[in-house]
């Protein structure tokens, strides 16, 4: 089969289209037929070599969380899918013995990683983490929905986000930035985000976001933000310079989920603010598979349609990371296989 591997960490022109052996399924395992595999910024990391997950020792390396496609074999012992059944995979991969995984939520599992492979023509993966799709959701869509719109999901949990409520999303033109902004939708909440580019934000607004900040300095974007209105919650995926921006914008006991580092992985905080005010900084990391169950149904109900940019083969796999690294894109980037 056909893998478009990283090959050297050197961003988007490491990727090469390797042959592979066809995987073989074990006991308990599936191999699925790739149909459509959504990028991240985590493949990006790794391929630039700024992951501690991969390092040279481990090239070529078959990177791709967000498998969706049909699957082709079971391993002995599967029950819950068979050959022919249509799946988007859920890429936690836990230990199943932890206090976390015995009593959930299974994405704060002690022994935490997540699945690489889906950048090929087919992936062996754990039967139990594949999710039914119903007909009406086909396979590029949900795709886009295991990391970015789990994650996203999932941090506006951890903010108790309600209806009415006011949700900044720093950087909201990206996979979980406009995953943010659509669930906070779904779930009646108002939103306000920021973006380096103007086009991008209307596209943004067109997609339902309530209020855009166009800038690239915070120090810029923060008096625009707050003529918004003070944020009930704040989505951080860019980190850095963000974290601060972001803790201006909240009110007073306001929440910040934190789950990226995109512009840095410190930042300085004034912390009189934080404990004057009562505010929350929390990590959040992927959500749970039973939310991803949640997120089908949603998009099966035609309550979210997931935003998807572009679709590239899998030999123009480097192309859609140019994309990603170029911020050229709003929402989800799609490597599609036609010939699975
Ligand atoms: N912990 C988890 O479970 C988890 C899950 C998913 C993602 N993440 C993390 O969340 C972040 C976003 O991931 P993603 O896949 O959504 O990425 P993405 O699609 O590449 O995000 C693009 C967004 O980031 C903004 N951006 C890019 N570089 C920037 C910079 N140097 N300064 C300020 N803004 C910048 C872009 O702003 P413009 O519109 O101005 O171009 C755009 O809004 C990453 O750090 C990723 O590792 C974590
Ligand atoms: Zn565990």
């Amino acid at each position: 089969m056909r893998t478009a591997a990283f090959a050297e960490l050197t961003g988007p022109d490491g990727v090469e289209l390797l042959e592979r052996p066809d995987p073989d399924p074990d006991a308990g395992e599936a191999v699925v037929n790739v149909e459509a595999c959504s990028i991240n910024r985590h493949d990006l990391w790794i391929l630039q070599g700024d992951s501690a997950m991969v390092d040279a020792s481990d090239l070529p390396f078959v990177s791709g969380l967000d498998v969706a496609g049909t699957v082709r074999a079971v391993g002995d012992g599967v029950t819950g899918v068979e050959p022919g059944d249509r799946v988007v995979l859920c890429p936690n991969e836990t230990c199943g013995t932890c206090r976390f995984c015995r009593e959930g939520p299974e994405n704060l599992c002690e022994n935490f990683s997540l699945y690489h492979g889906g950048l090929a023509e087919r992936a062996l993966v754990a039967a139990d983490r594949l999710v039914s799709l119903p007909d009406s959701v086909d396979a590029t869509t949900a795709a886009a929905l295991p990391t970015a719109y789990l994650t996203a999901f999932h941090m506006l949990r951890r903010a108790e986000v309600g209806p009415n409520d006011l949700v900044f999303v720093p950087g909201a033109t990206g996979g979980v930035g406009v995953a943010g902004v659509q669930l906070a939708a779904v779930l009646g909440a108002r939103t306000v985000g920021t973006s380096s580019s103007a086009s991008k934000l209307d596209r943004l607004t067109e997609l339902g976001l309530d209020h855009a900040v166009e800038g690239t300095d915070p120090d810029e974007i923060r008096p625009a933000v707050a003529d918004v209105g003070p944020a009930d919650a704040v989505l951080n995926h860019l980190g850095g310079a963000y974290t601060q921006l972001g803790l201006d914008a909240l009110r007073r006991g306001g929440r910040m989920v934190v789950c990226g580092r995109t512009a840095g992985r410190y930042s300085e905080i004034d912390i009189p603010d934080l404990f004057l005010r009562h505010k929350s900084v929390v990590g959040s990391t992927m959500g749970t598979q039973a939310d991803l169950e949640r997120l089908v149904g949603l998009v099966a109900d035609g309550r979210l349609d997931p935003e998807i940019d572009e679709t590239f083969p899998l030999d123009s796999t480097g192309a859609a990371f140019r994309t990603m690294r170029d911020r050229e894109s709003v929402g989800k980037l799609v490597v599609t296989n036609e010939t699975a």
